[in-house]
């Protein structure tokens, strides 16, 4: 049997996930959104370009209303969670939290009935307190409960070093870790480019304004699009970790999991270097962080604290 992966949310990045996965060819997609139409119209629409790209990946939609369409999540390997608002200018990403708590809520009590056994990839924002309270609802194993933060905002880094040393973005290897937000942690110490590490390519002073950018970096495309937010490389970064879990690659990548004493840290969501395999999140990969780093991760978790504190759990 083919495998199963259903994106939940059909817009700009549900869509674009979509997409990028289904012309991997290595399962089929459910797609699923409120708006009467969207999913099965974007569904349609991308399964009619398998014959030109040549995937056989069914793509399908589903329109979900107050008591139907939840029941075709069964059977799910993975469960993407895009469904929620967007940010617009000005709004920071916990601005979100109320819409999208009480949208995931909904999601997590439908996942834990009718696919008890898939792994969860969250995405919509805040990343890390949403993606805390999915595993609060589901009480899913935290291998199966995993936020998509960390691969973007490296990806983010990644480019705006490769620009700045006039590389390929092949050759810069780069880690930004603790929560989505003012409050990420990139780590120069730990980014090289082809080996090298980039606190000896690039002056202080420069490296600092480039971990601005990154902080700033869904930001800077929010202000840009002015009606919505980043969706291209998310979905790019949710690929990954799909490739990583579909294909059991026991790849090393920054994604917000629930800590359980690592660096630390007891019972709050941030994002860490993870092995990611066949069954999820399989281990938090301690790194030596120096004192500042620590101090940093700290900041970012207290601050992941206080939305949880908003959202009452
Ligand atoms: N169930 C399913 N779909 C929903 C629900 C729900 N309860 N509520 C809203 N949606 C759908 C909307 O109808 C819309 O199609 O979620 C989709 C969101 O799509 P966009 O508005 O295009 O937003 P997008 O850019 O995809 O961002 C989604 O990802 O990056 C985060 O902060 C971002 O939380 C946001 C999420």
């Amino acid at each position: 049997m083919r495998r199963k992966i259903s994106v939940i949310g059909a817009g700009k990045t549900g869509a674009t996930t979509a997409q990028r996965l289904a012309e991997r060819n290595y399962a089929d997609i459910v797609l699923f959104d409120v708006v009467e139409g969207l999913a099965e119209g974007e569904a349609l629409d991308l399964l009619e370009s398998g014959p030109i790209l040549g995937f056989d990946s069914n793509v399908t939609g589903v329109t979900v209303t107050e008591g139907a369409g939840y029941e075709q999540l069964a059977a799910s390997d993975i469960v993407v969670m895009t469904a929620g608002i967007a940010r617009k200018p000005g709004m920071s990403r916990d601005d979100l939290v109320t819409t999208n708590q009480k949208i995931m809520r909904g999601w997590a009590e439908a996942i834990k009935q009718h696919a008890p056994n898939t792994i969860l990839i969250v995405l919509s924002n805040p990343v890390d307190a949403i993606t805390q309270y999915a595993w609060h609802v589901t009480q899913f194993p935290r291998a199966r409960v995993i936020g998509q933060a960390g691969v973007l905002d490296s990806a983010r880094f990644r480019t705006f070093l490769a620009q700045e040393l006039g590389v390929s973005v092949q050759n810069v290897d780069a880690y930004v870790l603790g929560a989505h937000g003012d409050s990420m942690v990139p780590l120069p110490r730990y980014t090289t480019a082809a080996g090298i590490p980039v606190t000896e390519l690039i002056a202080p002073e420069r490296l600092a304004q480039i971990v601005q950018r990154t902080r700033d970096g869904g930001a800077e495309i929010v202000k840009l699009l002015k009606t919505g937010s980043a969706f291209y490389a998310p979905s790019a970064a949710i690929a990954e970790m799909v490739d990583a879990i579909v294909y059991d690659k026991k790849k090393i990548i920054p994604c917000t999991v629930l800590l359980e004493g690592e660096y630390g840290m007891q019972g709050v969501f941030a994002g860490v270097p993870v092995q990611l395999g066949a069954n999820g999140a399989e281990k938090v990969v301690e790194w030596n962080l120096n004192a500042e780093e620590k101090a940093g991760l700290a900041k970012s978790v207290a601050a992941v604290q206080e939305i949880l504190k908003v959202m009452g759990i």
